[in-house]
């Protein structure tokens, strides 16, 4: 076993993570883990753009913004954090320029922005243009311009090692425990400082725009260490994925003019958001797909509706919307510019994750105890600016804001402090679960686990929930688990052993799911993404809080803690 030294360690190389690690570089010595060669990262796969309120096109202030990210949270955000996100989406944006990212410009060669759902002027009362975007790929572009950046300042890094273990010891973080996929050789990583930015945990879902390494282990990890998860009944459903495969079809057709379509041709958001209408929040648009596939109304009645941009210049769309023009002729043998595209909801984004301050430090309580040295930043984090619902392109904010908030106060907490010593055998646990998944010789597969916990997702634990169908989620899961218990593994070698880690990932879906339904069927209102059929109505009274989960000795057990509001008392929200 290896053990490297470094002041701080970045485990995830998404956008949080190049932003964090390049902060934290500039001033103390930086290495990245990741599972994944870093640009195949997931921010690659955002599209349509990030969030900032330049007002390079109409009009636009950072407390508009703020208000739309509150109001669009279904008030749960924290106000404090949504504060910092809108007023630092602004430098952060000016920062990623200089840096050389290439944005779409406006003629006079600022900026571009364009519309987007949930964005408007003047606190509600109209759509506005704040989406600054590169065409189609604006992650894409995020990630390739730091990870240009992470080489140019010497970040060391560690492609292709998955991290097992998180060490902490006297409530502080010391490290981390990896395995090296190519050799199958356990790495201990001691460091001063240790910042999470693992992404997502969508492939609990069957139909999810999550890339197949979307497993949620860096929510596991931590949880299992006894830290909590905040937040994770709110799941976010983008209503146009691609039918049956769930691939994102970015929220930008809408805000460039696309609209949806029933079965009867009727554009029929202008029922249910009479003001913002196609462009209505993702939790109110994917509500309105599902009511309409229920009246009926799908198209051919099936389970999906149309997203129709045929009236839409055809230039204008592979100017602007080049990769998904490409996707759907490719997938699908159709061009947007003269055929409707078939979408259905799909499992996007987790708003809850590892509770955070707002500087990403790791909190472990409800009255906001930091755990020493650990940080968390991006989608496996909750600091909470998303709430109960996000708003489209915040997510590319959230990760540079906090990323670059994360990577600067590491590096000014490595300075000031010493290396705590490694306790005793820090591989110990991550060493006895891969030999156990090595050996492991029952008759259960993975895939069939796997298949099973997320139909069991998209059945129950979806776009609408309800008490009964909570609880045989959770029934259903408790099994899956047992089942879990009893696998067979065929690869017993150490080289690119990805059955075993695919097992692995396969438990942190199993433990993230029964968190995620457990908070859910606590949660009896409904509110953002959260919506209980039985419990139709918002309750600020009962539930204006966050969820804390918590695993004690193998049971979770939940917690609350007060939404931080500054400036915007909860009101029904109108579209
Ligand atoms: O629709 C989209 O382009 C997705 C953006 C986001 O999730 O923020």
């Amino acid at each position: 076993m290896q053990v490297h030294t470094y002041d701080a360690i970045v485990v995830g190389a998404g956008g949080a993570g190049l932003m964090a690690a390049l902060h934290a570089s500039r001033q103390v010595k930086t290495a990245v883990i990741s599972k994944l060669y870093p640009t195949r990262s997931h921010t690659g796969t955002a599209q349509g753009g990030i969030g900032a309120a330049l007002g390079n096109v109409e009009e636009d202030h950072w407390e508009w913004h703020a208000f739309d990210t509150v109001k669009g949270s279904d008030y749960l955000a924290d106000q404090d954090a949504v504060e910092v996100l809108a007023r630092e989406a602004i430098e952060n944006v000016i920062e990623l320029e200089h840096m050389g990212l290439p944005f779409n410009r406006t003629a006079d060669g600022r900026i571009d922005q364009r519309r987007f759902g949930g964005h408007t002027r003047n606190f509600g009362e109209a759509p506005v243009k704040r989406a600054c975007y590169a065409a189609d790929r604006t992650g894409h572009m995020i990630m390739q311009t730091l990870y240009q950046q992470c080489i140019k300042n010497n970040v060391t890094f560690y492609d292709e090692y998955f991290v097992l273990d998180l060490i902490v010891e006297d409530n502080i973080c010391r490290g981390v425990v990896a395995v090296c996929i190519d050799t199958g050789e356990l790495h201990v990583f001691h460091s001063k400082a240790v910042l999470f930015a693992t992404g997502g945990c969508g492939k609990m879902w069957k139909i999810t725009s999550n890339a197949h390494s979307l497993t949620g282990e860096g929510f596991a990890i931590p949880y299992r260490r006894g830290i909590p998860l905040e937040d994770m009944e709110f799941y976010q459903f983008h209503p146009t994925g691609m039918y049956r495969l769930g691939i994102l079809l970015t929220e930008a057709i809408r805000g460039e003019g696309g609209v949806f379509r029933n079965n009867e041709g009727e554009r029929f958001m202008e029922r249910y958001a009479p003001t913002l209408k196609d462009l209505a929040s993702r939790d109110v648009c994917s509500r309105a797909i599902y009511l309409e596939i229920r009246a009926g109304r799908g198209i051919n009645g099936k389970d999906y509706v149309y997203l129709d941009a045929t009236h839409l210049p055809k230039e204008r769309i592979e100017k602007s919307l080049a990769d998904i023009a490409d996707f759907v002729r490719t997938y699908w043998g159709i061009d947007p510019a003269k055929d409707p595209m078939p979408v259905q909801p799909t499992a996007h984004y987790a708003m809850g994750g590892i509770p955070t301050d707002l500087n990403a430090q790791v909190v472990v309580d409800e009255r906001n105890t930091p755990l020493v040295g650990f940080y968390a930043a991006g989608e496996c984090a909750c600091v909470s600016v998303h709430g109960a619902n996000r708003l489209g392109t915040n997510s590319l904010v959230d990760l540079v804001v906090f990323g670059r908030r994360g990577g600067r106060a590491m590096a000014e907490f490595c300075q000031q402090t010493d290396l705590a010593p490694l306790p005793k055998e820090p591989e110990g646990w991550a060493l006895a679960e891969l030999e156990r998944l090595r050996g492991s010789s029952g008759k259960e597969r993975a895939a069939d686990i796997r298949s099973a916990l997320q139909q069991t997702m998209m059945d129950h634990v979806s776009v609408f929930r309800e008490n009964a169908g909570l609880e045989t989620a959770l029934d259903a899961i408790k099994e899956l688990q047992e089942r879990y218990r009893h696998l067979h593994i065929d690869d017993r070698g150490r080289r690119f052993n990805t059955e075993i880690l695919e097992a692995f990932e396969l438990g942190s879906l199993l433990d993230l799911a029964e968190v995620t339904t457990t908070a859910a069927l606590a949660r009896t209102e409904s509110r953002g993404a959260h919506w209980r059929e039985d419990f139709p109505k918002r309750d600020d009274v009962n539930w204006l809080k966050h969820s804390l989960a918590y695993r004690k000795n193998g049971e979770i057990v939940l917690k609350y803690k007060p939404v931080t509001i500054t400036q915007w008392q909860p009101k029904e929200r109108v579209y």
